[in-house]
């Protein structure tokens, strides 16, 4: 056993009863009702960080929730480390579908955690994760292992688009110098197959609000002979998607980044089960644009989705009724060089254009952000990898994933610097769903496998 594994073992339970309080808290940033709980969620974040060994801890005011920043400066010739990670999580909505409360954590073995898993609203996105970096850093404070500096910046926004955090940033840029960012808010493929997620999708999320007539109308007396504004709605979303489900919009894949056969051919590497795929989801087929495989679907290619969408009468019973309002909410995946602002415009100018005359339709931007691709030839990569390789006994697959930190690519922007995504939690752990969970398992592996990174960037960049 390693150090650090007698560590861990040690303080096992430790670890999972601090991570416990942390989940009890209902810090949902969307809703304004846990204001209170978003708060007091930063408050423990801060605390944690000063036991941890900080030398320095602030809570950052913003115009929204709070950020909290920690340091431990130990010399200013070797490099440092900004670990990110956000405190706030998503509604736990529907709520009624959780097995256990969403805000009560409690340990439940599953077929993919034999060792049992911790669920909660926040488990694995993001709390649980972003804590794993916290006990690293105990650890590596309290027995002498800190190899170099290191910085956190601990956001209460991720989950509703990092605003403050857009703030915060280019007018902390000192504040926040660093040689590397580390980030576990992603995934990985399987216990036994670790990656290192390569790539984030942008992002562009926007309302839209279709009005026909004044007033709600009787659909007898009216109906047939005006717009009725969900039937335009549910026509003008059907025609964003062709026939070979390529969107429709004209521009979108404009400055689209196409991949090379052998980048292609090399992706189609990773271990991928169709069947698997399909039998989690309880799905008979998977459905996408024609011409690329699942796993380009969902990483490498843009997409459109509707995320919402009311109107008209939705009670009990029926009532007929021609509704004065339809709406929808819709997002776009982007990908790397697709600008967010750009095609939020071309989304507007398009969907406006395919209105019929007797409806008016308004398009609201919400947030956005741009896409991420990580480089694999860097020594942050290489350190990553390397701690896995100890950790794991195998080298790690780089990977692109699906979602979204889009503050990312602001950091790059601001900060100069390159992020390294790694990420610990499973497709299955449900996050942002009803029963989200992180695997005790895979929450002692970051912590056991962070203190490499740190270790092995601090050797790489002596060398380089
Ligand atoms: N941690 C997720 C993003 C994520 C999860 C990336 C798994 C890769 C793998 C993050 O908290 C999140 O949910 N992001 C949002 C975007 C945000 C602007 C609301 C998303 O991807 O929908
Ligand atoms: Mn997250
Ligand atoms: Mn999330």
């Amino acid at each position: 056993m390693t150090p650090i594994q007698s560590y861990i073992k040690e303080h096992k339970q430790q670890f999972l009863n601090e991570l416990t309080e942390l989940l009890k808290i209902p810090s949902v940033s969307a809703d304004s009702a846990f204001k209170k709980d978003v708060l007091n969620t930063a408050d423990f974040v801060l605390d944690s960080l000063k036991k941890a060994g900080c030398d320095k801890v602030e809570l950052c005011e913003t115009p929204g929730y709070p950020i909290i920043y920690g340091e431990k400066i130990i010399d200013k010739n070797l490099p440092t480390v900004l670990v990110y990670g956000h405190y706030d999580v998503q509604p736990a909505d529907p709520i009624d579908l959780w097995t256990s409360p969403p805000f009560e954590p409690v340990i439940k073995k599953t077929e993919i955690h034999p060792e049992g898993a911790i669920f909660a609203r926040g488990a694995c996105d993001d709390k649980g994760q972003m804590y794993m970096h916290v006990k690293a850093l105990e650890y590596m404070t309290s027995t002498g292992n800190l190899p170099c500096n290191v910085k956190f910046m601990i956001e209460g926004e991720e989950e509703v688009g990092s605003e403050s955090l857009a703030w915060f940033v280019p007018r902390n840029k000192e504040k926040l110098a660093n040689d590397v960012i580390l980030i576990s808010d992603t995934g990985m493929i399987a216990n036994d197959i670790p990656s290192i997620t390569t790539g984030l999708r942008g992002l562009s999320y926007v309302e839209v609000e279709v009005t026909g007539p004044n007033r709600d109308l009787h659909s007898g007396l009216y109906g047939g002979a005006v717009a009725n504004p969900i039937n335009i709605l549910t026509k003008m979303i059907a025609s964003l998607h062709d026939e070979n489900n390529h969107i429709t919009i004209p521009g979108f894949y404009d400055n689209v980044e196409e991949l090379s056969t052998e980048e292609r051919a090399e992706m189609a590497k990773a271990p991928f089960s169709l069947e698997k795929y399909k039998d989690a989801l309880k799905i008979d087929d998977v459905y996408g644009e024609k011409g690329y495989s699942t796993n380009e679907r969902n990483s490498i290619r843009p997409t459109l989705d509707v995320n919402g969408i009311w109107g008209g009468y939705t009670g009990e019973g029926a009532k007929t009724v021609i509704a004065s309002k339809a709406f929808a909410k819709i997002s776009m995946r982007l990908v790397p060089h697709q600008d967010w602002k750009e095609i939020t415009e071309l989304f507007k100018n398009h969907f406006e254009s395919i209105a019929p005359k007797s409806v008016k339709v308004v398009v609201t931007p919400h947030h956005g952000g741009q896409g991420y691709v990580t480089p694999t030839n860097n020594i942050a990569y290489k350190a990553a990898s390397k701690a896995y390789e100890n950790t794991f006994g195998k080298t790690p697959i780089p990977q692109r994933s699906g979602g979204s930190i889009p503050i990312v690519a602001l950091f790059e922007q601001e900060l100069k610097s390159k992020t390294i995504l790694m990420g610990f939690g499973l497709n299955s752990d449900a996050i942002h769903s009803p029963n989200e969970h992180f695997g005790i398992w895979n929450y002692l592996k970051g912590i056991e496998t962070i203190p490499y990174f740190y270790k092995y960037f601090t050797e790489l960049h002596k060398a380089s």
